[in-house]
């Protein structure tokens, strides 16, 4: 069985489709031939626009809602949402992330960094990841097994300015899918991380430095060039298939070979 046909027909839910790295795995899937069910934030008409774009050009089912992963336990209404949509889901990933206000005081240098800022960086990786993967697993599981994905960063292994909140939150969220994978194997689920070094987006933007850490990754890595979103969709697409049958609890880590550097 080819990757593409074992994910046709299925269905993805997936955090924060309308922009990054969410936005190229939404694509993937749907060229795939895979129905999506994708959330945003703030950006309702950009989310219309993207699941317009998919049914007319890939002949799938796609539907957005709002999600603020903030708040976590909203969704279990947003799957409810889903349920009414879709027959049954095969596979989760966990992607969205926080940035802005959201974020003071935990994006910084170690002596800034503050409760505030890292709770809610905790709350949007590790607790959103959990309860997401809680209202999918019991979804997937009914449909016979599938796969869930925590997006993770490469900021958990490697020193990157400023970036200590979401690296120790990213090594925390890999845990928890090393966890889920124990558990959730017995329901039929694959509980995997794709960690990706820089990858140009609107988050990595934000990033004060994001110039200086877009040519360190053109210098380090042998391939040359800047991490793109779709270069992390890929490996998403692989570990649901049935190719990756027999890999669970597992990181693949995606940084264009520029950790070893
Ligand atoms: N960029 C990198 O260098 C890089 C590298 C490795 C891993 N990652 C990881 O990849 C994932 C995606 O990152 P990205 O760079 O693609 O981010 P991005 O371009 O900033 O996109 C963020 C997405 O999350 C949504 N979002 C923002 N705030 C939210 C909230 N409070 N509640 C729910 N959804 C919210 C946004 O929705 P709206 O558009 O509606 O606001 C958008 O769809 C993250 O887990 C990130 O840590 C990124």
């Amino acid at each position: 069985m080819s990757v593409q046909s074992s994910i046709e027909g299925k269905t993805l839910v997936i955090s924060g489709g309308t922009r990054g790295i969410g936005k190229a795995i939404v694509y993937e899937f749907a060229e795939a031939g895979a129905n999506v069910a994708f959330t945003y934030h703030s950006n309702e008409e950009e989310a219309k626009k993207i699941a317009e774009d998919l049914e007319k050009n890939y002949h799938i089912k796609a539907r957005y809602y709002q999600l603020n992963i903030l708040e976590p336990e909203t969704y279990k209404e947003v799957f409810k949402q889903i349920d009414e949509d879709f027959n049954e889901i095969n596979f989760f990933i966990s992607n969205a992330i926080i940035s802005g206000r959201a974020v003071v005081g935990g994006y910084g240098k170690f002596m800034r960094l503050k409760p505030r800022g890292l709770n809610n960086i905790y709350t949007a990786t590790v607790v959103a990841f959990v309860i997401g993967a809680q209202e999918a697993a019991k979804r997937i599981e009914k449909a016979g097994g599938g796969s869930i994905i925590s997006i993770s960063s490469t900021g958990n292994l490697v020193y990157i300015e400023n970036y200590a909140g979401h690296g120790t939150n990213k090594a925390a969220v890999e845990a928890m899918v090393r966890y889920a994978a124990a558990e959730l194997g017995s329901m039929g689920i694959r509980v995997n991380a794709v960690s990706g070094g820089p990858i140009d987006t609107d988050a990595l933007k934000a990033f004060t430095n994001y110039e200086e850490v877009k040519q360190k990754v053109v210098e380090l890595s042998p391939l040359g060039r800047m991490g793109e979103p779709k270069d992390l969709a890929g490996a998403c697409l692989f570990l649901c298939s049935e190719k990756a049958d027999w890999i669970t609890g597992q990181t693949l880590i995606i940084d264009g070979g520029t950790t070893f550097k």
